[in-house]
């Protein structure tokens, strides 16, 4: 619901003091009533959403919800209060729009119900439009909780100058409990997903995928009582988007691609239902949630905030209307696309040998037949009316710079194995995944071009697991004048890195056991095959920091972790800063 500043019954609550003595603000009780933390989010000049959830324990509900905003830590006066409701039909989740705050604002903000009141939480409002002001905030993806720890965000809670917002760009939750291509499972670092899919039947039916809304919703309770993901949560607002494992692994629309084809096509309607569901009552997100419609119209995620002067960001959704990969998993290796001409190459040709494989079907293909393949299929990323709605967006945008909230990674990146002493089957130039922008070449490169003259865009990126920095041409095979944009690409919080995910593929398969060699080599095959890459660290983990200044420039700095295994972490954090000067689409090192 929306309540407005000013309607807060203030001279109320000064004149009730007896009511703070109702509420209980002892630890173990805020921890009980209040489990999953207080989040905030989508900040605007006039307003934000507040988050948190109400644990029924052993009542039915529902509860009813006091939520008071001040611009002090003590409360002293409020600036906005209300009841709302917390009940069953959203998993006791609470999202308040509150508006009428002033632009630019820090404000602190607090739940009171079932006789508790919950920790204060901090949040911010979005600069107006035409306000002249420095911006910093911080961009992060992929936080694999399985085995892996969030010093992450412990650091960037602990840094010096505090953040605006935190953009998060997907991979919030993963899907899986154990999925051996990533995910290796610690005692006191585990899932439960009580209503799976088995992942692995022959292999291990304990690994399962989140397939109800019971288990999406499962997959947020259990990652939101991480500590310091609480934290940073209660202390900045966040602008979330989603990528693939809010739903399913290299998911497109409702079609999930974890079984390999071995359940049929994998459309799954109502399961994308249902995490689409859980993703909306555990995120603050100013958006709408229709339960009664079908996805992808159950709920639109990609939107733009404009912050100050100098920021606009565009977010986009890289799942719900994007086509299936080019070479599907289940394909036959002798297959082409329907109605594809003979003199087409076969999927065969990009790499395909094992059925039912990512292998070589989206991971590791071929680019020359690969590229042919894509450009006879053309298929799509955004969706055509997402897409218009983007390049228009920044195109006409009057913000100094256009922030472009990009899940999967725009450069090109390739792997050349030809130089390489190794059986002549794997010599060849690859693509890492064509789940990324790569396998959707063609798009990529009409939106480059409609883009390719805008003063001061910038794609800032998830999903791969690595740290980059590049400098995006229209045809990244033939890199002429200026690049169209620079892209920044944070390594996951926690998740396994690129190269670590490559190690366990080569060392976990007796085919690949020739390719051993090359992994260390990661970063130097990537750099010396690849041009727009600036810098690439595919062994990562972190966060990532921006500092708008004005129309001068716009510095990213990449804090990293060392170490996500193991639960102590020693404070330490390896920067790496580079800049883009106004009006220049240049990566240059800061
Ligand atoms: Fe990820």
């Amino acid at each position: 619901m929306t309540i407005s500043a000013g309607t807060a019954a203030c001279g109320d609550d000064e004149t009730t003091p007896p009511e703070e003595e109702q509420y209980s603000t002892d630890p173990a009780d805020q921890e009980r009533v209040y489990p999953h933390g207080l989040a905030s989010g989508d900040p605007k000049p006039d307003g934000v959403i507040l988050w948190t959830r109400v644990e029924p324990e052993a009542e039915a509900g529902p509860f009813d919800v006091v939520v008071e905003v001040s611009t002090t830590e003590d409360f002293a006066e409020l600036v906005a209060k209300e009841t709302v409701t917390s009940d069953a039909a959203y998993d006791f989740t609470v999202r308040v729009k509150v508006t009428g705050l002033s632009p630019f604002t820090t404000y602190f903000y607090r739940f009171k119900s079932r006789g508790v009141a919950s920790p204060t939480g901090r949040t911010k409002t979005a600069p107006a439009a035409d306000q002249d002001v420095k911006v910093r905030f911080a961009f992060a993806s992929c936080q694999d909780f399985i085995g892996r720890y969030y010093h992450a965000w412990k650091a960037l809670a602990d840094e010096a100058e505090p953040v605006d917002f935190v953009l998060f760009l997907g991979d919030y939750v993963y899907e899986t409990n154990g999925d051996p291509d990533f995910q290796q499972v610690s005692a006191d670092r585990a899932i439960d997903i009580p209503e799976g899919i088995q992942l692995l039947p022959s292999e291990n039916p304990a690994v399962k995928a989140a397939s109800t809304l019971g288990d999406y919703r499962g997959l947020y309770k259990q990652y939101r009582r991480d500590a310091n993901l609480r934290r940073a949560h209660a202390l900045f607002p966040f602008i979330c988007i989603w990528d693939d494992h809010e739903f399913a692994n290299d998911c497109w629309q409702d079609h999930s691609t974890d079984f390999n084809e071995a359940q049929g096509d994998e459309k799954n309607p109502t399961r994308r239902h249902a995490a689409t569901q859980a993703w909306f009552e555990y995120q603050a997100a100013d958006v709408t949630f229709d339960a009664a419609a079908s996805p992808p119209a159950d709920m639109k995620i990609y939107r733009s905030l404009r912050y100050g002067k100098h920021v606009e960001l565009f977010l986009t959704d890289q799942r719900s209307y994007r086509s299936d990969h080019v070479i599907p998993e289940g394909a036959a290796a002798d297959g082409r696309p329907a109605g594809a001409p003979m003199t087409l190459p076969t999927y065969g040709d990009v790499g395909k040998v094992f059925p039912n494989s990512a292998v070589f079907s989206r991971n590791f293909v071929k680019k020359p037949p690969f590229d042919q393949i894509e450009a006879y299929v053309k298929p799509t990323m955004l969706g055509a009316e997402q897409k218009a709605w983007l390049t228009s967006g920044i195109t006409q945008s009057t913000a100094t710079w256009k922030i472009w909230g990009n899940e999967t990674q725009l450069a090109q990146m390739m792997l050349d194995l030809t130089p390489f002493d190794i059986p002549d089957a794997f010599k060849g130039i690859y693509y890492f995944t064509a789940d990324q922008w790569d396998g959707y070449r063609t798009e990529r490169k009409e939106i480059l071009t409609a883009l390719n003259g805008t003063r001061n865009v910038v794609a800032l990126t998830g999903d791969i697991h690595a740290f980059y920095a590049c400098e995006i041409h229209v045809d990244p095979d033939v890199l002429t004048g200026t690049p169209a944009l620079v892209e920044y690409v944070t390594a996951g919080i926690s998740s396994s890195p690129a190269q670590e995910i490559t190690q366990g593929t080569v060392d976990s398969n007796p085919a690949f056991s020739t390719l051993a060699g090359l992994v260390p080599m990661f970063d130097q095959i990537l750099t010396d095959t690849s041009p727009e890459y600036r810098y690439a660290n595919s062994l990562g983990h972190g966060v990532a920091i921006v500092d708008v200044d004005g129309d001068v420039e716009l510095r990213v700095t990449f804090l990293q972790i060392a170490d996500v295994k193991s639960a102590t972490w020693d404070g330490s954090v390896g920067r790496v800063s580079f800049k883009t000067v106004s009006g220049t689409s240049a990566v240059v090192p800061s």
